[in-house]
């Protein structure tokens, strides 16, 4: 039997549960996400708002089946992400064209809109019980290299994507770490009334 956690996030106001169940899992099932559903977690994203409509995402995507890709793919992972993330049936790096298309001037509004995109990506995966795990911790020279990334683009994130496994198979630091508590600082430290630093009364 799986080891069941309850990670639904305890919120000041009720969210939709779309968005209070979605959390970063370290452990996925060995179980493969059909074609037709990944393909609306991409039509997700794609649907997301950008600057200008310049949708200055990218996603090169590298599934476990593809034994090579996926091996180059997670020798460019930290080692701490490594370990997990070996596991998941789909690895997606996102990437940012950097330039407007139209100008060609640097777009500053490109990684808000990547992580925008990614966020519409993970509410879709939700609803369809998929979970996602976005990484940082990856060498992004060493991603443009074995991904043939070009030039004025660049990878910003790592995304393991798949359906949530036995957290029982984790190594032990990582089995305590999913036990943890998820926690967020109160509202009041972040959302300030008309002037920067003004508690808002909530
Ligand atoms: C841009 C970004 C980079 C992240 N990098 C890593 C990472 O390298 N390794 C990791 O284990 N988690 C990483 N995370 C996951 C965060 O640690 C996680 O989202 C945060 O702790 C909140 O937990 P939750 O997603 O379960 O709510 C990253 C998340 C984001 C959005």
């Amino acid at each position: 039997m799986p080891t069941e956690l309850n990670r639904t996030a305890v919120t000041e106001y009720p969210i939709h549960p779309l968005l209070a169940e979605r959390w970063s899992p370290k452990a996925f099932a060995d179980r493969p996400i059909p074609a037709d559903v990944l393909g609306s977690l991409l039509e997700a994203a794609r649907w997301s708002p950008s600057s200008s409509n310049e949708q200055p995402w990218r996603f090169v995507l590298i599934h476990r089946e593809d034994e090579a890709a996926h091996s180059r793919m997670v020798e460019t992972l930290s080692d701490s992400n490594r370990i997990w993330a070996d596991s998941a049936p789909l690895l997606i790096v996102g990437v940012v064209s950097m330039l407007r298309s139209r100008s060609g001037r640097p777009n500053a509004y490109a990684w808000y809109d990547l992580g925008q995109s990614v966020a519409h990506f993970s509410v879709q995966a939700t609803a369809v019980g998929l979970h996602v795990h976005q990484m940082g911790g990856f060498d992004k020279e060493q991603a443009r290299v074995v991904l043939g990334i070009p030039e004025n683009y660049e990878p910003v994130v790592a995304i393991a994507v798949g359906y949530l496994g036995d957290v029982a198979n984790l190594p032990e630091e990582f089995q305590a770490d999913q036990a943890n508590p998820r926690n967020r600082r109160p509202l009041q430290e972040s959302v300030f009334n008309g002037q920067w630093g003004e508690a808002a009364d909530m």
